[in-house]
């Protein structure tokens, strides 16, 4: 592995490999034992985009293991004023260690890693946000110690979320459905991969239906990063698609919930049900920090 780019990279073994290192790290975080793998090394933050948690995650994540970190707005940078990608790469892999890009196009992020010569790390595109789904895998096996048997349904709009996830459980070996409408289904790509595996994905326009005997139920704002003008549009189109008590009904009893947050508390999810999972929730937003550790000393050390 070279560059975390997307979870379609990926082998299965190559993800539970991440997620078991990532649990090493977490333990020895809270016992205080140092594991400065990336002693005098620097990761370069481009952002075109918003961030609490990747940007806060990655940056501590980089100290605790003796690195230093670069916050890069891509409104500052010439990359922003026209300065072609290939040749940001080609400056950048002079100076840095490691890159992680946050941005629009998967093909950007693509693009640094074909013209640079360090690995580059996918901090979110519109097509996929493969950090924030080896930190929900990490935090599916805490709670229910394995993976095999399990079923994951993400309820919502088939974004970068949704397209990594489906990826992502079916890798691991998760059954994994998903209830989209049909105007906004996701990534071809990803339908393609999907269908490789038989009966063990099912996509479906109904929520009810995707979260019968579920073990762990996902969702994901409604408009992301850059659709706010669709805001309202999309808001009625997921009417019905949202995680509440009766879709909790239909799942399996101690069922966990996944959000990779921001969450829009009464749209994707009622704020009963968010509360009362948030203990999940929120040590699935820790985990971002162990599980981008991770993949950091498996890329950069
Ligand atoms: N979940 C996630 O990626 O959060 P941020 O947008 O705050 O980084
Ligand atoms: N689908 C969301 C995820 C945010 C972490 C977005 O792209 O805005």
């Amino acid at each position: 592995m070279k560059h975390l780019l997307k979870l379609l990279d990926l082998t299965g073994e190559e993800i539970i490999d991440i997620i078991g290192l990532a649990d090493q790290l977490k333990y020895e975080q809270k016992h205080g034992i140092a594991h400065r793998h990336l002693n005098g090394k620097t990761l370069g933050m481009i952002f075109s985009k918003a961030s609490t948690r990747t940007r806060v995650s990655f940056e501590t994540g980089m100290y605790q293991l003796g690195g230093h970190a670069l916050f890069l707005s891509s409104s500052e940078l010439q990359i922003g004023r026209g300065e072609p990608v290939e040749d940001t790469a080609r400056v950048l892999s002079r100076y840095l260690d490691g890159i992680m890009i946050r941005t629009f196009g998967q093909d950007e992020a693509e693009n640094l890693a074909k013209h640079g010569s360090i690995p580059v790390i996918n901090g979110l595109t519109d097509f996929s946000h493969p950090c924030q789904v080896l930190a929900d895998l990490m935090t599916v096996r805490e709670y229910k110690k394995k993976f095999d048997g399990l079923k994951l349904t993400f309820i919502g709009d088939g974004n970068n979320m949704a397209n990594s996830l489906i990826v992502g459980g079916l890798k691991v070996g998760m059954s994994v459905s998903v209830a989209i409408p049909k105007d906004f289904l996701p990534h071809q790509d990803v339908l393609q991969f999907a269908a490789t595996y038989g009966d063990k994905f099912t996509l479906t326009d109904s929520p009810e239906k995707a979260a019968d005997g579920a073990d762990i139920l996902v969702t994901d704002v409604w408009a992301s990063m850059g659709q706010e003008s669709e805001a309202e549009k999309r808001r009625k189109a997921f009417d019905g698609y949202q995680i509440n008590e009766k879709i909790l009904s239909a799942a399996n009893s101690g069922v966990m919930i996944q959000h990779c947050l921001p969450a829009h508390k009464g749209e994707e999810i009622t704020a009963d049900v968010f509360e009362s999972h948030a203990n999940e929730i929120f040590d699935e937003a820790e985990n971002r920090l162990h599980a981008q550790k991770a993949v950091m000393v498996k890329l950069m050390s």
